[in-house]
């Protein structure tokens, strides 16, 4: 069996960990929690990260206190794993879903350009959708697969139409537009640690921010919200979302191998591509100059992709379609969806993801390649 994406645990892990079990220093605070933040805000570039027990907590929480409220509208690519659609939600807000661009895969800017202009006005400082009068708060741009939109032209819009920037770069640790990291452009970034990300800490995620007064509230409202040392007083509802020093011992490690594990998926893409991009219908998505791509998880679209899935899977080796485009899913087919012709419609019928862990072996990716040319023949 060749897995799609595991983890690689070949670094300073066991010893870390050994050292919390040994010193007792397991639960929700240790130094490796205060490292792991330390070192997860210096690689992306910004003033401040918190962690937290996964991504999808640190979107939630990142949605509060950009100040997201209930009824409002929330921007969201309709091709994105379910997370931040679901935070929208878990603030009583609904995403406004815009289709993606056919060839990079991620937020089209170009279609959200033309939705805002026909569709929205800006009121004393606000941006509203116009036929229902309901407040559009926030833009997520989700780095689909590691890869990033035009960040230029949507940060241009979020300042014309009054929109905060919430990342999810949950994909797309060390993924850089024009040289700067993501997760480091909006009021928040959103990072993923769980098994098949880049680097994995069993399950985490981190907060990423330049505002220091945020990031004290972003580390308050995951610690439970406890306003005093003493007492157990707490000012507000808070939430239970501290990642626990165990795991960030794991993360400190993982975070030391992160390089090399780059370095290892762009090995992988360029192994696949070359091998594959001569046979009829595969396509990648377009990375465009601006974006340093991490090549995260390794996706194309294929002739027939579900047959050649099933082929693969007889052979053993485990492939992944793409995420069900979110207008498609009961929670959110009732939500705006914004397209002209259903880009993400179709690449979520003719997408695979193909194995590509970072310790797959080279004789594994030929395997997987030499299956791929057998269906095709
Ligand atoms: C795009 C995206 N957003 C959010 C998440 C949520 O992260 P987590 O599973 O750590 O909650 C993930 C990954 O699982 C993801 O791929």
């Amino acid at each position: 069996m060749i897995p799609l994406s595991v983890p690689n645990i070949s670094g300073n892990e066991w010893k870390y960990v050994k050292d919390c079990l040994d010193t007792g220093w397991v639960s929700s605070v240790g130094s490796y929690v205060n490292q792991m933040e330390a070192v997860a805000a210096e690689f992306s570039g910004v003033k401040k990260a918190i962690a937290t027990s996964n991504g999808t907590s640190a979107l939630h929480v990142s949605m509060l206190l950009a100040g997201v409220k209930p009824n409002d509208l929330v921007i969201l690519p309709n091709i994105t794993f379910v997370a931040p659609a679901n935070a929208i939600k878990y603030v009583g807000a609904d995403p406004l879903l815009i289709d993606v661009n056919e060839h990079t895969w991620q937020l089209d800017v170009d279609l959200l350009s033309q939705f805002l202009q026909d569709q929205c006005t800006v009121q004393d400082d606000t941006c509203y959708h116009s036929a229902t009068g309901r407040r559009i708060s926030a833009v997520i741009p989700v780095h689909v697969l590691g890869n990033m939109t035009d960040m230029d032209k949507l940060l241009m819009l979020a300042v014309q139409y009054r929109l905060q920037v919430i990342e999810d770069a949950t994909e797309a640790l060390g993924t850089t537009y024009k040289g700067k990291p993501a997760g480091c452009f909006g009021i928040f970034g959103c990072l993923s640690y769980n098994g098949n990300k880049i680097i994995t800490t069993g399950g985490g995620g981190m907060i990423l921010t330049n505002d220091l007064d945020l990031a004290i509230k972003a580390k308050h409202l995951t610690t439970q919200a406890k306003a005093d040392d003493l007492e157990y007083y707490h000012d507000e509802i808070g939430y239970n979302y501290r990642m626990v020093n165990l795991l960030a011992a794991v993360g400190v490690a993982q975070m030391e191998l992160l390089p090399s594990f780059i370095n290892r998926k762009k090995e992988i893409n360029r192994k696949y591509t070359a091998a594959l991009s001569s046979i009829q219908g595969f396509r990648c998505q377009k990375i465009t100059e601006d974006v340093d791509c991490n090549c995260w998880l390794y996706t194309a679209v294929f002739d027939n992709a579900r047959q050649l899935q099933r082929y693969l899977d007889v052979k053993g080796i485990q492939t992944r379609p793409f995420w069900v485009p979110m207008n498609l899913l009961p929670a959110f087919k009732q939500d705006i969806y914004y397209t002209r012709n259903d880009v993400a419609g179709s690449i979520y019928n003719q997408c695979l993801s193909l194995p590509c862990s970072t310790n797959i072996s080279d004789k594994d990716v030929d395997t997987v390649i030499e299956a791929i040319q057998q269906f095709y023949a």
